[in-house]
């Protein structure tokens, strides 16, 4: 059996600006062993623990899709160590990848489901990797409705800004993109407002066969829930995807813990019914 702490090397095959201030790349991977991408099946939801030779190790949700085949791909904010010795590298660069890991959101639920996106800031990788999943051919007939709400701060700070568009010429999807000012931007035709304002206006009524995907920073999550809880969605239909700080990844050094759960293990992916279960650290 492979030993789980051991990460399998990667190499940079293509590095991606993402937002006009340069805090934001996404880094595409290629397996320097190609039996390791079979091994490294992941689901839409699940991170991953990106290693760089003799600086440390970090957790970064996945995201491309599963049904990207070939490649993986991170998008990574420029934090502290890690993160700043990775923007710092290049293509061709090799380093490591553990995974994948954690659960992901409930495929097998939100399957024949209306499912509305909610996401802030750079929280929005592993909803991307949810979107690109379901919207591929293959998988597209397994879901009603599917509402997207994703806000940046300003236009130049939205992410995949090229599949966005393409997002929103489609008619089997519903994007409602935002930022919270668009700088006085004559161009923006989009919305302005923050995430939960949006979300007022534009989710779609809650009821037994609507759930809710929820990601994004603490603020943002903690103004979208009343709002969700006034349009009447159960606590069962809202997920949530949580960042608490990590180590192992895998339920051993105890650093993620709230309570009795293992975020890298039991989660990161929760219903709000199992986090109010929980004590209120998170
Ligand atoms: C499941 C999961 C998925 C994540 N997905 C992404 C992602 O897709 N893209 C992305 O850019 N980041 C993501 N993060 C956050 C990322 O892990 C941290 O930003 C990174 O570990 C910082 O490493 P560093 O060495 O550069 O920073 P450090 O020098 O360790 O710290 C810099 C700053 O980052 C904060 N920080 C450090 N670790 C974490 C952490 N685990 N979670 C939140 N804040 C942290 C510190 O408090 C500090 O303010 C994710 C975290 C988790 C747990
Ligand atoms: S990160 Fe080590 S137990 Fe979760």
């Amino acid at each position: 059996m492979k030993n789980p702490l051991l990460p399998y090397p990667v190499r940079i095959d293509d590095i991606k600006v993402e937002t006009e201030d340069k805090s934001l790349k996404t880094f595409k991977f290629v397996f320097l062993n190609p039996e390791d991408e079979e091994k490294f099946s992941y689901r839409a939801g699940q991170f991953g623990e990106l290693s760089i030779a003799g600086k440390g190790e970090i957790p970064i949700g996945i995201a491309s899709s599963p049904t990207e085949k070939g490649f993986v791909k991170f998008t990574v904010f420029k934090a502290g160590l890690v993160t700043s010795h990775l923007h710092a590298m290049n293509v061709g660069d090799v380093m490591g990848i553990r995974g994948p890991l954690g659960n992901w959101y409930p495929w097998d639920i939100l399957e024949g489901k209306n499912i509305v996106i909610i996401g802030g800031g750079f929280a929005f990788t592993t909803l991307r990797s949810s979107i690109v999943y379901m919207l591929h051919p293959d998988n597209r007939s397994k879901f009603k409705d599917i509402n997207v709400i994703y806000g940046a701060r300003t236009p130049g700070m939205l992410l995949y800004s090229d599949e966005l568009k393409a997002w929103e010429a489609r008619d089997d999807i519903n994007m409602h993109i935002t930022v919270d000012s668009a700088n006085n931007d004559p161009n923006w035709k989009y919305n302005v407002g923050f995430v939960p304002t949006i979300t007022e206006k534009k989710a779609p009524p809650a009821d037994k066969d609507t759930y809710a995907i929820v990601c994004g920073p603490p603020i943002m999550i903690k103004f979208t829930q009343p709002v969700l809880d006034k349009l009447g969605y159960a606590h069962d239909h809202i997920i949530m995807s949580l960042e608490n700080r990590m180590k192992c990844g895998i339920g051993m050094c105890g650093r993620c813990n709230i309570g009795k759960e293992f975020v890298c293990k039991d989660g990161p992916v929760f219903t709000l019914d199992q986090l109010n279960k929980m004590p209120r650290e998170y």
